[in-house]
């Protein structure tokens, strides 16, 4: 077998294109979708993302504003700062790019933003209401990757799907969609004996370590669907993802490639939900702190 490649460049253009349709008829209402994105330091993949995000919400006709600060900033300027977008009505959906510096307490910067703007979906509010099937925002990258699997007409319900690796970002709240999806879930760590027992259940398998290569074809089961999360340089400094891409096609009926698959959505789902959250205001009283 050689596996369908899921293109998630090409999903993620359509995605872009209906919010750039919505966001006419929003401005046509007099509101514009602002996004503030704020990067602390100087990380260099950090800024690489920053970029692309914010000129992934020019070209569909969001407002971006970039506010870039020292590594060495107090912790309390930041959440001034982070206090102050909270209060600002232009704008309606609020990032700050992690990692932060180490003498930052992530959480705390997170929990000072209104949930109401919180287009990561990572505020303790939205992991709750995630967790209890009531989400408001999804995480990026898990909510693009439900709706790759949507477009490709993958059925979750019933499935036996395996994510490994189980952050907050990705591995937990895509663990939480497929199963509000109907799939039965495992969830799987750095501490998980006999990995590949594991991953050779999965119809669906996500993996999302930071390890490039981790998951070789040998440790998939003949026709699974597999979903790449990873981006690393390999020696040769060429962009790999966990999976073991040439010995997993073999094996998959369809996979996700590195570059051009997950990363791509994460970007395109950032904006649907900064535009819904603009969407929101035009209907409610803001949510703030
Ligand atoms: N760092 C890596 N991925 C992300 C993300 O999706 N959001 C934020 N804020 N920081 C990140």
């Amino acid at each position: 077998m050689t596996a369908r490649i899921i293109d998630g460049k090409a999903l993620s253009d359509q995605v872009k294109a209906q919010v750039s349709q919505r966001v006419d008829e929003l401005k046509a209402r007099g509101i514009t979708p602002g996004l503030a994105v704020v990067l602390v330091g100087e990380d260099p993949a950090s800024q690489v993302y920053v970029r692309n995000k914010a000129a992934a919400c020019e070209k569909a006709g969001l407002h971006s504003r970039v506010i870039r600060l020292a590594a060495d900033i107090g912790e309390e300027q930041l959440l001034d700062l982070v206090r102050d977008l909270n209060h600002d009505a232009s704008v309606h959906g609020i990032l700050v790019q992690l990692p932060l510096p180490k003498h930052m307490n992530s959480s705390k910067v997170i929990e000072t933003i209104a949930a109401g703007k919180d287009v990561d979906g990572f505020h303790i509010s939205n992991a709750g209401l995630l967790m209890t099937g009531q989400p408001l925002f999804r995480p990026c990258t898990p909510y693009g990757i439900m709706k790759m699997l949507e477009s490709e007409n993958v059925s979750l319900w019933g499935a036996e799907a395996v994510v490994v690796g189980a952050s907050n970002i990705v591995g937990k709240p895509m663990a939480m969609l497929m199963l509000a999806a109907g799939a039965t879930v495992t969830l799987c760590n750095s501490k998980t004996r006999d990995l590949g027992a594991q991953t050779r259940r999965a119809d669906v398998l996500v993996v999302a370590t930071g390890k490039p290569g981790m998951v070789t074809g040998d440790m998939i089961k003949p026709g699974a669907v597999v979903i790449d999360v990873g981006i690393n340089r390999n020696e040769q400094g060429k962009l790999v993802g966990d999976v073991d891409f040439e010995s997993a096609r073999k094996v998959a009926s369809a996979i996700t490639p590195v570059p051009g698959g997950v990363g791509p959505m994460t970007i395109a789902m950032l904006l649907v939900n900064t535009l819904e959250a603009a969407e929101r205001s035009a209907v409610q009283v803001p949510v703030t702190q």
